[in-house]
């Protein structure tokens, strides 16, 4: 029988990254914010998918913009994406529910009609607004945006939960890039890898943050999906 330390530890499969998104509902769960406080700034959300944070947002009068590499692709490839990623994601959280904790939502169901309620709402407001700038198509480590350009920045479900695709070093730019276009904070969510433990490299990224003058702080959030999804990374340049 094998030991414990050989076991391998259960994980979600996350063979590509998917194009799956939530509401400004639950962004304001795992990013710790109030969209009222929010009117009138400018805030950037960096691997977008297809939430709806940003055409809800944009509607109670917060500047928002959404980037997503994804974004070059029509209304219809878009919708496409969004019903294979969906149906992968869903099918896994069916299949290993102790990856999960209903902390936000009754049922797993629940959790379906809400983030496929997300999509639909991205869908409705992207078409006519790729063309004003409110959906950029860009990639980490590089924004095509001013230093200082937004006064909050946010960026859920790619950095960490990716691990085994994205190295140190791309995490390491990928933070930096994310505090320059920010004149204010940075808010990533989750900190943990897709078996639910923190990022291994955290306290050396860290280190390597605050040597380039960007500080950083792990705060607990009133949220968690992911098992192990409890707290977001708080980045700046002022400390
Ligand atoms: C799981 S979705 C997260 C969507 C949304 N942030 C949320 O939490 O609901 C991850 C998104 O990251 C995008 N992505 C993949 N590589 C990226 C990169 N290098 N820079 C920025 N976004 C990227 C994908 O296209 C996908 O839409």
């Amino acid at each position: 029988m094998p030991s414990l330390a050989t076991l391998p530890v259960p994980q979600m499969e996350l063979p590509v990254v998917s194009f799956f998104g939530r509401t400004l509902q639950e962004y304001c769960r795992f990013f710790a914010i109030d969209p009222v406080k929010l009117r009138g700034r400018a805030v950037l959300d960096v691997a977008a998918g297809p939430s709806s944070f940003t055409a809800e947002a944009v509607s109670g009068g917060v500047d928002a913009v959404a980037v997503d590499p994804l974004y070059d692709h029509s209304p219809v490839e878009l919708s496409e994406q969004i019903a294979r990623d969906y149906q992968r994601m869903f099918m896994q959280m069916r299949a290993k529910p102790g990856l999960f904790r209903l902390k936000a939502f009754a049922s797993f169901e629940a959790a379906e009609v809400d983030r496929r309620s997300a999509a639909q709402r991205f869908l409705n407001d992207y078409e006519g607004n790729i063309r004003h700038g409110r959906y950029v198509r860009a990639a980490l480590p590089l924004l095509p945006f001013l230093d200082g350009a937004f006064d909050l920045v946010l960026c859920a479900h790619l950095l960490f939960i990716y691990a085994a695709r994205f190295d140190f070093e791309w995490h390491l730019e990928a933070c930096c890039e994310l505090a320059r276009v920010s004149g204010g904070e940075v808010r990533i969510h989750p900190v943990c890898g897709a078996d639910g433990r923190v990022y291994g490299e955290l306290e050396r990224l860290r280190r390597e943050l605050l040597a380039r003058g960007v500080h950083s702080a792990v705060v607990p959030v009133d949220y968690e999906f992911f098992a192990g999804g409890t707290s977001m990374l708080v980045l700046s340049r002022r400390g």
